[in-house]
């Protein structure tokens, strides 16, 4: 797809074809990037937003996903709840896509993170990759860890202990892939190939001064950033608040703008795979 791109001609993939974008949650990346990911394959993208659709009449959400199968090919849905995508993919008669489901799950960014890890790095295999930040509620990370223990990477993850994965996240991906992963909460970044960090999800705390507190707490500085190998690419799924200082944005280690715009031609293979079945 990133090929295709690049010769800048039309592509006429999903031509005639319509993509239904819901998000029941905020959402400028992943929205975005599937929109023109569909537009990108000559699909028409519909985007539906629930803050100003019938759902704030109380429509239900089954009939709102029942009604929208009848208008598009496919559904790509963020919803605040875990579970609602594959609730959808049970009433739609068309592919449903997961674009994050509350707390658990964002397998496309999962997908679009080893795309990038893979460009950087030429592998997976072996690469050592430390996940920090809100491990306990983010779900690209949850989706991430499942992925690189896949592909055999060497994790570790790092964060307050109060903001750990959820150990039968971490026993699931040692049970099925026989992955090595170390827990910490101490920052280090010897021998680290890649860094990758995610904010702290107020969204997700019951208690918003808590969340608070754990950002101040957790935050990269420079002078750590500096003395990090030469070698090591930052990523982050964005959006970033203050975990890393606006300053190493024009760092060359600083890769998550190049790993936001990977999520087209990422999405441009999901969509296609999903939609014609190949
Ligand atoms: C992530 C998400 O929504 O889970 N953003 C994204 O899709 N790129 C990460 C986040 O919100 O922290």
């Amino acid at each position: 797809m990133e090929a295709l791109l690049k010769k800048g001609k039309p592509i006429r993939t999903l031509s005639g074809k319509i993509i239904a974008n819901m998000f029941f949650e905020p959402s400028t990346r992943t929205n975005f990037s599937f929109q023109s990911a569909a537009a990108r394959l000559g699909a028409t993208p519909l985007a539906f937003y629930s803050d100003q659709s019938s759902a704030q009449k109380g429509e239900a959400y089954a009939d709102t996903i029942q009604m929208m199968d009848g208008y598009a090919d496919a559904l790509v849905i963020r919803h605040p709840q875990p579970g609602m995508p594959s609730l959808a993919a049970e009433i739609a008669g068309h592919p449903v896509i997961n674009a994050g489901d509350g707390g658990n799950q964002h397998p496309s960014q999962a997908l679009i993170d080893l795309y990038t890890i893979k460009k950087l790095k030429g592998k997976i295999e072996g690469l050592n990759i430390t996940l920090m930040g809100d491990l306990k509620h983010a779900r690209a990370m949850r989706s991430l860890l499942h992925v690189l223990a896949m592909y055999g990477a060497n994790v570790t993850l790092c964060s307050p202990s109060l903001l750990a994965m959820g150990p039968e996240i971490i026993s699931r991906a040692k049970k099925e892939f026989g992955a090595s992963i170390k827990e910490t909460t101490r920052p280090s970044f010897a021998r680290c190939d890649i860094l990758y960090v995610c904010r702290v999800q107020r969204e997700r705390f019951a208690d918003p001064d808590e969340a608070l507190r754990m950002s101040s707490e957790f935050r990269l500085g420079m002078d750590a950033l500096r003395a990090a190998p030469k070698e090591m690419a930052v990523l982050h799924p964005l959006p970033k608040i203050d975990e890393l200082p606006k300053e190493f944005d024009s760092d060359a280690r600083a890769k998550y703008f190049e790993q936001a715009k990977n999520g087209v031609p990422v999405r441009m293979a999901i969509l296609k795979r999903c939609v014609l079945g190949k």
